[in-house]
């Protein structure tokens, strides 16, 4: 049985910056000391999250404003839920490791909603678990969007050259507000990738040292 609370990791950036193949080294990294850990994303794969899905293909249209509140509906459902919410995780000591958290409602609604509303909407989450470190993957929309166009054959809503950038400007902005009392990395996405799970491994491997 685990002493100790899990950790829990956060990454963040715009679309296409390269999360998921961090989000793969760091889980390796935690593994290979032989610690739980469990990987998981938002929108997640929950009933709020599923809805959120069919508003970001266009297969379902919503105001942005509705989008605001579902993200944050989803992230309370993520947390609580007692099949495999994130705060249970938590306290039975698994490591957590989450593709997006309150930044991201803050950066892509905060374009087109009310930052103090969504803020407001987010408070309960943030009362309930902060992470023990936002990793900000930053890239250049333009490198984003080739390698989006790379990989797959269709766009989401926000995956666009204007929104993306006032999505990265959203994040430095939040950092530069939030980074005095939150642990947050960026780390420059244009690197190789080994050379970033290093730099991400650095900052943040004492948060696994046991005891
Ligand atoms: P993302 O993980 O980047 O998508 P994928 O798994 O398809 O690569 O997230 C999907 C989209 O959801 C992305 O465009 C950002 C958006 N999003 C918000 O707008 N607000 C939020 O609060 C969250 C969690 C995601």
């Amino acid at each position: 049985m685990a002493g100790h609370r899990g950790r829990f990791i956060t990454f963040e950036g715009i679309d296409g910056c390269g999360k998921s193949t961090q989000i793969r080294h760091l889980k390796q990294r935690v593994e290979s000391l032989s610690l739980p850990c469990w990987e998981t994303f938002e929108p997640s794969s929950g009933p709020v999250g599923s809805m959120l899905r069919q508003c970001l293909s266009g297969r379902m249209k919503t105001d942005e404003r509705t989008m605001a509140a579902l993200f944050a509906a989803d992230r309370l459902d993520h947390l609580l839920n007692d099949r495999d919410g994130i705060l249970q995780k938590v306290q039975q000591g698994i490591h957590v490791i989450c593709d997006r958290y309150i930044l991201s409602n803050y950066a892509y609604q905060g374009v087109s909603a009310p930052m103090d509303w969504i803020q407001e909407l987010n408070s309960e989450a943030g009362k309930v678990l902060q992470p023990d470190c936002h990793i900000f993957i930053d890239v250049d929309p333009e490198v984003s969007l080739e390698r989006m166009a790379k990989a797959r054959f269709h766009r989401d809503l926000y995956e666009t050259r204007e929104r993306l950038t006032e999505v990265r400007n959203c994040y430095f902005s939040l950092i530069d507000r939030f980074r005095e009392d939150e642990n947050i990395l960026i780390v420059d996405g244009s690197k190789e990738e080994d050379a970033i799970a290093e730099t991400i491994w650095e900052h943040i491997s004492d948060l696994f040292e046991e005891g």
